[in-house]
């Protein structure tokens, strides 16, 4: 099997003789039979850590659940700053669930019943792999865009019966966020949790408006802007 990977401006071609197993492993025979220098991340090797995501063939893959094919060519996620090989810088991870306050400030008390609980299941999922960042046109041209986890983890938090204080989240995403978002949905396929970040921010844009806040989607001076109709 050949295998192309992306090394800084260049790719380099790998023949391997195993099969059916997975990228990952691939990639550990690679730098401990073949080419020591190769350099790419992971931790659990089971799909929790969300570690290791690269593309594959153009498209999102955990390395350590994809079995790759002859003829695959790997490059590392984009929209992130390469330190080498297929190892990207993922800090930005912090900073937007810093800039969208993407955490619990504010629990309440008390139980907690399993259909409250199933609502937010889905979110809580995420393995902070970066597939989604990767993946949305609007991230790769304005960097500031918080992004689909940040957002789709805001969501988990507002839809949370225990959360006393989502003000201040949705204050925090209606610049740079709920509203930036084009609902492409090119987020949720490559998502390996199932996680559909673009339907979480329709339901964030839903409850902006039932808290009161502005959809700069109206065309308030004259009429409705539904699509290209104007009314
Ligand atoms: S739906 Fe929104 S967050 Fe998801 S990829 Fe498209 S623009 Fe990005
Ligand atoms: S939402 Fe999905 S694709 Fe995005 S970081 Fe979380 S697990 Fe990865
Ligand atoms: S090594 Fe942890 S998700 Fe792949």
């Amino acid at each position: 099997m050949e295998i192309s990977i992306l090394r800084g401006e260049e790719s380099q071609v790998y023949n391997v003789e195993i099969e059916n197993i997975t990228l990952l492993s691939v990639l550990n025979h690679i730098k401990t039979k073949i080419d020591p220098s190769l350099t790419y991340s992971h931790g659990c090797r089971s799909g929790v850590c969300g570690s290791c995501a690269v593309r594959v063939n153009g498209r999102e893959q955990l390395m350590c659940e994809y079995k790759p094919s002859d003829g695959d060519v790997i490059e590392p996620i984009r929209n992130a700053r390469v330190i080498r090989d297929l190892v990207v810088d993922t800090s930005s991870i912090e900073y937007f669930n810093l800039r969208a306050s993407a955490w619990s400030e504010g629990s309440r008390e008390g139980c907690v019943s399993e259909e409250e609980a199933s609502r937010i299941e889905t979110q809580t999922d995420c393995i902070l792999c970066g597939s989604c960042y990767s993946a949305c046109p609007v991230y790769a041209v304005n960097p500031e865009f918080i992004g689909p986890f940040a957002l789709t983890r805001v969501w988990r938090y507002v839809n949370d019966v225990r959360e006393e204080k989502s003000d201040g989240k949705m204050a925090a995403v209606q610049t740079n966020g709920i509203w930036d978002c084009t609902l492409c949905g090119a987020c949720v396929p490559v998502c390996p949790q199932g996680i559909a970040p673009a339907q979480d921010i329709r339901m964030l844009r839903t409850k902006s408006g039932m808290l009161g806040f502005p959809d700069p989607t109206m065309n308030f001076g004259g009429g409705f802007d539904l699509g290209g109709w104007d009314f």
